[in-house]
């Protein structure tokens, strides 16, 4: 028996030229290089400059991909971007990179899930290539957090960054199993009690307190490994897989603390973790895409690989995905 599966075959991601260092942070806001390092593992962030919207980064972080997978415009009938940063209220940040690319064919959304926006995407993109809605599907996370930030909160302006990835699914017949190519299964979740511990308090379009993030930080890291670890546990058993299966980790880059703690519950040598963290900080929905496409492209992760993505944000949402390269 076959059946209709979403084949990941192309990946690109796109980061601001603007590189922010700890110590140049630290001449802003009373914090220092040591404290952050040694906190977060970052050392470094890129930052939006004024021609770097969302939309702009989502574009060529999708054009990448679209490159990537040898695919044009025409192979393109589904855009779905993450983000909680979008450029305007509406149109989506979708719709306008469905017109920058000249894709004509097919919808085109925005979906809000915080830093697990990446994960909530490829769920739907996932979903919908199964129920046969959709043949090829970019899946795009991009943020624009500079632009949310509370530059005098040394609390939560240290551990974010600006940038965009974005990969491209193709639908296809093929078997059933874990061995199957393609995204195994996709399991996320949120918690909306916990909505208070990190949000913005503002929104789009409203110019009088367009918001700034808040975060109880202690709490989100609390929520983190508890959480992710349930997750992982759920999408290894839906699939009959072991930690032993796993090639590769590729998890959401919020904290280099949670990115190793999950990695050694795994049982994960340090060498197949893919950790961004020290260079792009934390890129919300777009962490995944862009740590994914640093791994593919230097031919980290190869085919037939399989790879387990995991996210935590705010809402609480979380969730993870198991893709067979
Ligand atoms: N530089 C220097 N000192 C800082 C600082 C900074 N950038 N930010 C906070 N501090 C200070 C605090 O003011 C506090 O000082 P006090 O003890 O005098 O009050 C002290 O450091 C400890 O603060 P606390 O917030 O308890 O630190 P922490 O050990 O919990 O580390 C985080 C803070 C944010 C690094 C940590 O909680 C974390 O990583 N949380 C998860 C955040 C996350 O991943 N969010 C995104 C999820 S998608």
């Amino acid at each position: 028996m076959t059946k209709q599966h979403a084949i990941l075959v192309g990946v690109g991601g796109y980061l601001p030229p603007r590189i922010l260092t700890n110590d140049e942070l630290a001449t802003r806001v009373d914090t220092s290089d040591a404290w952050i390092t040694e906190r977060t593992g970052i050392r470094q962030r890129h930052i939006a400059g004024p021609e770097d919207s969302c939309v702009a980064m989502a574009t060529k972080a999708a054009a990448a991909a679209l490159a990537d997978a040898g695919a044009t415009a025409a192979d393109v009938d589904a855009i779905i971007v993450g983000t909680s940063t979008p450029d305007e209220a509406f149109p989506a940040t979708a719709v306008r990179v469905q017109a920058a690319l000249g894709v004509t064919a097919g919808f085109a959304f925005d979906l809000a899930a915080a830093c697990s926006g990446f994960v909530y995407a490829l769920s739907v993109a996932d979903a919908m290539i199964r129920a046969g809605q959709a043949r090829g599907v970019l899946v795009i996370g991009a943020e624009v957090y500079s632009r949310i930030l509370d530059w005098t909160d040394r609390g939560t302006c240290v551990l974010f960054g600006d940038g965009a990835g974005a990969v491209f699914l193709r639908a296809e017949h093929s078997g059933v199993g874990p061995q199957t190519r393609g995204i195994l299964s996709t399991h996320i979740h949120a918690d909306g009690r916990h909505g208070d511990i990190l949000y913005v308090d503002g929104a789009v379009g409203r110019p009088d307190r367009p918001g700034h993030l808040r975060m109880l930080g202690r709490e989100v890291f609390r929520h983190a490994v508890g959480r992710l670890s349930e997750v992982v546990g759920e999408a290894l058993a839906a699939n009959g897989l072991q930690q032993s299966d796993i090639d590769w980790l590729v998890p959401h880059q919020a904290n280099l603390r949670i990115i190793d703690g999950i990695g050694k519950k795994l049982g994960m040598a340090d060498s197949h973790v893919v950790k961004t963290v020290d260079r792009h900080a934390n890129t919300s929905a777009a962490s995944i895409p862009l740590a994914l496409a640093e791994a593919w492209h230097d031919g980290r992760i190869r085919r037939g690989d399989l790879v387990l993505m995991e996210a935590l944000g705010g809402g609480l949402t979380w969730g993870a995905a198991l893709v067979r390269i």
